[in-house]
């Protein structure tokens, strides 16, 4: 592929001696937003963590931009690197305000960098920006996403690593979430999302891969799989008929 920004390459990972991923090879483009899907359990948040450093990896490769980050920590890719990660569920210092929080997510920047920052993320978040002397716990399940969103930015990511976005949220809150995330791969962030909302998430994706036990069982332009007839059976007949789909 041409343009690789993340690259698998049989790649050994897990919890403790259990190992989750098997030997999984895969490779998302440059400036695009690329899908993780796949059934609960499959290994999709766990390809997130491998990536992020927070998981020791046993076997293979791991490469951002053509340069080996195999077993490189989660400190080290968020500032020499500019890897962010958004991870699944709540991830806020609840009791501390909005303004707090964002300050807290550009510690590594320094005070000063991360005040200049703030007001040109906000602008990306109106509702946000409303709040922001109110308690992140006081947010609104779609507000506090979008915070979480926009700490992330504040580190200016060349890859944005983000899991279940829309979980909880009302259909408008992850529209904007999915515009914002069509933006910032325009302006030519690396997107790699894992989304459960296949049919909204392949509308605003270029590229959809799918996971199971582990492997990468499907791997194509999500505008081509979203034309596929078997969409339905694919994503509501789970594991299974992916598999078959390979085969
Ligand atoms: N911290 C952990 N310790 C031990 N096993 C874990 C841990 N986190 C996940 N696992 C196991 O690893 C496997 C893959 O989990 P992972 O969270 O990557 O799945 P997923 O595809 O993200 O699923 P979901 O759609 O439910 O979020 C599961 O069997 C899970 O039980
Ligand atoms: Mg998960």
């Amino acid at each position: 592929m041409q343009d690789v920004a993340i690259e698998f390459e049989d790649v050994v990972a897990g919890y403790g001696d259990f190992m989750i991923l098997n030997r999984l090879s895969l490779q998302a483009a440059r400036g695009k937003i690329t899908l993780l899907l796949g059934p609960n359990g499959a290994g999709k948040s766990t390809v997130l963590k491998t990536l992020f450093g927070m998981l020791r990896i046993r076997q293979g490769r791991v490469r951002l931009f053509g340069t080996d980050i195999t077993g490189v920590g989660a400190k080290a890719l968020l500032v020499q690197h500019g890897v962010a990660f958004v991870p699944q569920g709540r991830n806020l210092f609840g009791q501390l305000t909005v303004w707090q929080n964002l300050e807290l997510g550009g510690i590594t920047l320094g005070m000063k960098t991360t005040r200049a920052r703030i007001p040109e993320v906000l602008d990306r978040f109106p509702r946000v920006k409303e709040r922001l002397g109110s308690q992140a716990s006081a947010l609104s399940g779609g507000e506090q996403k979008q915070l979480e969103i926009a700490r992330a930015l504040l580190l200016r990511p060349r890859v944005l690593l983000i899991d279940e976005p829309s979980i909880g949220l009302s259909p408008l809150v992850v529209a904007d979430v999915f515009t914002l995330l069509r933006q910032l791969a325009e302006q030519g962030t690396t997107v790699l999302m894992v989304e459960q909302n296949v049919k909204s998430a392949l509308k605003m994706a270029d590229e959809a891969m799918a996971l199971e036990s582990g492997r990468l069982v499907l791997h194509r332009r999500a505008e081509e799989l979203l034309a596929d007839p078997d969409i339905e059976r694919l994503f509501l007949g789970g594991a299974q008929a992916l598999a078959q789909q390979v085969a």
